[in-house]
């Protein structure tokens, strides 16, 4: 009989991105909060022969590359790697790739993080990274869909599950997608070159973390709550919803920008259609909690799925209404808009992988969490901090939106208003140290995990040998 250690691990490659996102999440956040210290003092940290590092145009493109696809994007495969054969009742295809591509997209992380500290950058919104390092990206993604795809063609269950839908459209969307934003700007220029790139970046976020959150909302809501999911064919007309809808989304990007006017009014309709995708999540997830609605009080990890899927709602509500010219044509350019970027990024999609990996990783591992207390901890303080950032960003966004109507966007005029901002920077930088701690007991507790399983398995070794 093989000795534990000698067994293969099927989840080999899951625990390699999972892992591995947890270093990027408490890295990106760390570069969060200096970015919103640098709110406050503009000079925090300028000092020294590294000052160059902390620039605030250099900080920003790495705090958002590395908890887009350092944190989201890899705990996003981590569970993919999980999930995908658990719904197809086989083993992962190719599990040496699999486990390969995650060593690859650590490299990839850490190089666009290098390239964008020393100053190289392409400019483009989320897209920032150099393009030698874009081409090992859709390289690596491209292995990923392989070993996904192949896991779903060999499957042995017979029917494909809605999430599985998801997912199969998520990689196939985020190849096509990858390569369009990162067509090498000298091919573009002008109004076509802005539109593609909103083409890029309004979808990279809708067809990629939201779809993959979205279906792992299906696979853990049945899950944690022992009810079946509420409607199978309203999961479908969210799927098909949101995949005819949310590509024309882009123009409204540049609502009361240099774009045609029929083009922004364009772009406003899919955005008010999207509703119709969110409201079948919504409508799937109270429907599934029906008659376990207690068993919220007591399933840390329910709460945190719960709360994500109210937190995306609210994000689908507001999207909608900035989109229209009115309120764009007061909050465009403020802080509103990051506001409304980490209600769905950090409270929604990130509480999903949250959830995910507290009921997942210990599971994989064959062990109990290491401390449901700090589970609790995590959830409280995840909560306090983004209801503190949502509060601050949208005030000092609809505050600063009108002073700028009355005239405040020129001279000192501009400055002054900056400087009455800096209460809600102040609760912002609060909300971001609550954010940064939640996460710091999150990875900790992961980590005790982590290290009781190994002790457990070396002393299941000992007592076989
Ligand atoms: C019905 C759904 C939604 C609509 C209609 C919508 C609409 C918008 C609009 C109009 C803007 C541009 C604001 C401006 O700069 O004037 C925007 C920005 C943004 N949205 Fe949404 N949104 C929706 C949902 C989401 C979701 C679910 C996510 C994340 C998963 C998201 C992430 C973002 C981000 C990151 C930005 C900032 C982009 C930038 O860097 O300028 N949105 N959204
Ligand atoms: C997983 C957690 C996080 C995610 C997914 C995330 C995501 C993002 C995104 C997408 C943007 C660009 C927003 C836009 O252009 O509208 C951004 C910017 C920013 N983030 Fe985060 N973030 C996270 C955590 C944090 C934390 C903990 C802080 C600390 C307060 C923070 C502070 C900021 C600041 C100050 C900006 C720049 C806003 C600006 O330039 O006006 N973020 N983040």
């Amino acid at each position: 009989m093989p000795s534990p250690s000698t067994k293969k691990d099927p989840y080999l490659p899951s625990k390699i991105y999972l892992y591995s996102s947890l270093f990027w999440l408490a890295l990106g956040m760390i570069y969060g909060l200096i970015l919103s210290l640098k709110f406050l003092w503009p000079n925090f940290l300028a000092f020294g022969p590294f000052q160059v590092f902390f620039q605030y145009g250099r900080i920003r493109p790495v705090h958002t590359n590395l908890v887009l696809f350092g944190w989201l994007t890899m705990a996003n495969i981590g569970a993919l790697f999980y999930v995908i054969p658990k719904l197809c009742r086989n083993q992962l295809s190719f599990e040496k790739i699999a486990a390969g591509t995650g060593i690859v997209w650590n490299i990839i992380v850490l190089a666009g993080t290098v390239a964008l500290t020393m100053g190289f950058t392409t400019t483009t919104e989320y897209a920032e990274w150099p393009l030698w390092i874009d081409v090992l990206v859709i390289l690596g993604m491209a292995a990923v869909a392989l070993v996904c795809f192949a896991t779903i063609a060999t499957r042995k269950e017979k029917q494909l599950y809605v999430s599985l839908w998801y997912f199969m459209g998520s990689l196939i969307w985020l190849i096509g997608l990858y390569i369009i934003g990162n067509l090498p700007y000298k091919l573009l220029s002008g109004v076509p070159q802005f539109l593609i790139f909103w083409f890029y970046g309004h979808n990279v976020i809708g067809l990629w973390f939201t779809t993959v959150g979205v279906g792992l909302i299906y696979y853990l809501l049945p899950y944690l709550t022992r009810n079946p999911l509420y409607s199978h064919k309203l999961s479908l007309i969210g799927f098909w919803t949101i995949a005819t809808f949310y590509v024309w989304n882009g123009p409204h990007h540049l609502q009361n920008g240099p774009i045609p006017l029929w083009l922004m009014k364009a772009g406003v309709i899919p955005s008010v259609l999207l509703i119709i995708p969110v409201w079948s999540v919504l409508a799937n997830v109270f429907g599934t909690l029906k008659g376990k609605w207690h068993a919220l009080s007591r399933n840390t990890p329910l709460k945190f799925l719960i709360v994500g899927a109210v937190f995306y709602l609210v994000t689908c509500l507001q999207g909608p209404f900035h989109s229209l010219q009115g309120p764009s044509s007061v909050i465009k350019f403020t802080d509103w808009v990051p506001g409304h970027a980490h209600l769905p990024l950090f409270g929604a999609f990130s509480f999903v992988a949250f959830s995910f990996m507290y009921v997942f990783l210990p599971k994989m591992l064959k062990t109990k969490l290491y401390s449901n207390k700090l589970m609790e901890w995590h959830f409280y303080l995840a909560v306090t901090g983004m209801f503190l950032f949502a509060f601050s960003t949208w005030s000092a966004g609809v505050l600063e939106g009108f002073a700028w109507i009355e005239g405040a966007q020129y001279g000192m005029q501009f400055v002054e208003m900056l400087i009455s901002m800096r209460p809600f920077f102040a609760i912002r930088a609060v909300a971001g140290v609550a954010m940064l701690i939640s996460s710091f007991v999150f990875i900790y507790n992961l980590a005790m995990t982590i290290i009781k399983a190994n002790r457990n398995s070396q002393n299941e070794e000992i007592s076989a040998g």
